[in-house]
């Protein structure tokens, strides 16, 4: 299949109504559209149709049993597919955080396909504030099913290079709209029996969400390995995600033998590094500067283009990173860094 790639910068969606016009065009009838959100670029299609929504599965090889997010771009439209329990919370969550980084989960209705949902009897929504995604999602007119635009098993991609890494050649067009701003993928809710549990953690803090909702639950899958037999809320957490080639090993220890661990292991050429500013590396070819410790957001706005960084890098055989501690933005981090070293944590 040939992919067609266009540039919209985020603030020149006025100047690209053509451009987003066809992209619209291709997602009414049934065709795959890569496009950019604040948080990853998503891998679109529409959410109405069936046929559409097998093709999604297929481009990633996603196993099927893992559902998709549904995007609108209007608040009116979570009643058109699901059943909103609790409207009085719902009510406070949707006007302190949508249009924005959050994916609420509640019942859905029957207009949206099995397939969507993956046989599950709610369904995922998410209303995101970038402007090409709004204005791709309306002139569609209707809600476009999306999951992160990767290859499964890769980590999600947060420049439109990296689309085009995994998708050339498997979807009709790319949309390519510079890096994005999060970094990570939503904040993901459910809301059932008067409860709110986070299922996967991302832009938007525990905290923030506690100011607004008050106690919220935490699904054991955010912060800890589940065995076999256990199921996570949200199926697409206990799959190995995020994942790059190389072994991740995420080092906890005290500061200066975090540093001289780090500066031991890169005496061998097979070795990376992903540290702080304060750790006093120099950047190279081998070492990679995260952030500065204390800025979480900016940290999570580079981890996925450093994994895919190395990813490419052949020689690289085993990442040493520095697990985040938990505060804030610091739970999705740390969240996605144990999935991506598949649970290895060295304590130096
Ligand atoms: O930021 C994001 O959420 C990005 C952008 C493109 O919007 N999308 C994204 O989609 O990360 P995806 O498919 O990579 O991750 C969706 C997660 C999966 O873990 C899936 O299992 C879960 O959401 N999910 C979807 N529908 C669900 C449902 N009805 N119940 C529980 N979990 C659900
Ligand atoms: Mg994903």
């Amino acid at each position: 299949m040939e992919t067609k790639v266009v540039r919209i910068p985020p603030d020149r969606v006025e100047e690209h109504e053509e451009e987003l016009a066809l992209a619209a065009e291709i997602i009414k009838r049934g065709g795959l559209v890569a496009f950019p959100t604040e948080t990853v670029y998503g891998l679109g299609a529409n959410a109405l149709d069936e046929k559409a929504a097998e093709k999604i599965y297929a481009a990633k090889g996603r196993p099927s049993d893992n559902p998709l997010i549904i995007h609108i771009a209007d608040k009116s439209d979570y009643s058109k597919y699901c059943e909103i329990e609790n409207a009085e919370g719902f009510k406070r969550l949707t006007d302190a955080f949508v249009p924005g980084p959050i994916t609420i989960i509640e019942k859905k209705k029957s207009i949206i396909p099995d397939t969507v949902t993956a046989g599950m009897d709610t369904v995922a929504v998410r209303f995101p504030s970038h402007p090409v995604a709004r204005r791709l999602i309306e002139l569609s007119g209707v809600p476009i099913a999306a999951p992160s635009a990767n290859t499964s098993g890769r980590p999600s991609p947060t420049r439109a290079s990296h689309v085009i890494e995994d998708m050339m050649g498997k979807v009709d067009m790319i949309i390519d709209s510079g890096e994005s701003d999060v970094g990570l993928e939503s904040t993901i809710v459910l809301i059932k029996e008067g409860e709110l549990t986070l299922l996967r953690p991302g832009g938007i803090t525990p905290i923030e969400l506690e100011e607004v909702w008050g106690k919220i639950k935490l699904d054991k899958a955010v912060t800890e390995k589940l065995s076999p037999d256990e199921k996570p809320l949200a199926p697409g957490m206990k799959y190995r995600h995020y994942a790059p080639s190389a072994q991740v090993v995420l080092l906890r220890g005290e500061d200066s033998r975090v540093r001289d661990f780090m500066k031991r292991a890169l005496e061998k050429e097979e070795t990376g590094v992903i540290c702080y500013e304060e750790d006093g590396f120099e950047e190279s070819e081998r070492v990679k500067i995260i952030g500065s410790r204390e800025d979480k957001s900016e940290m999570a706005h580079r981890l996925f283009d450093i994994l895919r960084y190395f990813d490419a890098l052949e020689k690289i055989s085993i990442i040493y990173a520095r697990l985040p501690d938990s505060d804030g933005v610091g739970l999705a981090l740390a969240n996605r860094l144990i999935k991506a070293s598949g649970y290895t944590v060295s304590e130096v």
